[in-house]
């Protein structure tokens, strides 16, 4: 693989297109396959939301002897600029609507892989979003945006929200309510699979 490819996160962006999904696949797994001969500290990969089977690719990704996944990455994206005719930087944080992609993925993966660890990142701008991830499934929450936003004060905030809640529903540990709500332990699971938006308009009439 050309360096110049590979930035330092591990993310190749798919622009060749005789390229199958799984040679892109192939490259990541032997990046892990050289990493843990090289380096004995546990290796937690984390993905970008571009793959098509995201389950598929943490399970080889365990196969390959990575010890946790971080679902997901944020990478830089482009826009233009239509005055000026440029191109400029796209909004670099995320928005707490993204918690989407993070929540229904952990909850699937957790659900069926319980023996790889999860971390969440991406979404996550507060208390509550937090706890959803937690009840989806994450060994650990990641805040990146919510910090640039509201400054480091903002994970005082969200542990406290977190107490509350806990206390509330009364949780003295988090690994009481940890994955409660994940694909697996809900009764209907299909709220997960759902793509589609018919049901939400024909529930809607
Ligand atoms: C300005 C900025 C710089 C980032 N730099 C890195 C980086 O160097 N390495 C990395 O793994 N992720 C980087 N990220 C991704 C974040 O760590 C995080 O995974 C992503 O923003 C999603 O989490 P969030 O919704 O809490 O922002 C960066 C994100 C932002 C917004």
């Amino acid at each position: 693989m050309d360096a110049r490819r590979m930035n330092r996160n591990l993310f190749i962006l798919p622009i060749d297109k005789d390229k199958t999904s799984g040679e892109y696949e192939n490259t990541y797994l032997e990046v892990i396959d050289d990493l843990k001969k090289k380096i004995k500290i546990p290796i937690a990969v984390k993905m970008g939301y571009y793959f098509t089977n995201p389950l598929r690719m943490v399970k080889e990704l365990y196969n390959h002897k990575a010890n946790a996944a971080v679902l997901f990455n944020r990478f830089y994206e482009s826009d233009i600029d239509i005055e000026k005719l440029e191109i400029k930087s796209a909004e670099v944080f995320s928005h707490p609507s993204d918690l989407r992609l993070s929540l229904r993925w952990i909850s699937l993966i957790s659900a069926q892989m319980p023996e790889m660890e999860l971390s969440a990142s991406t979404g996550a701008h507060d208390g509550a979003a937090v706890v959803k991830l937690l009840l989806a499934g994450a060994q650990t929450v990641q805040l990146c945006s919510t910090l640039y936003k509201n400054g480091v004060e903002q994970a005082a905030k969200i542990l406290e929200f977190i107490t509350e809640w806990m206390k509330r529903h009364e949780f003295s540990s988090i690994d009481e309510f940890r994955g409660a709500m994940n694909y697996k332990n809900i009764p209907d699971p299909d709220v997960y699979e759902r793509s589609q938006f018919m049901k939400y308009y024909s529930a809607r009439e």
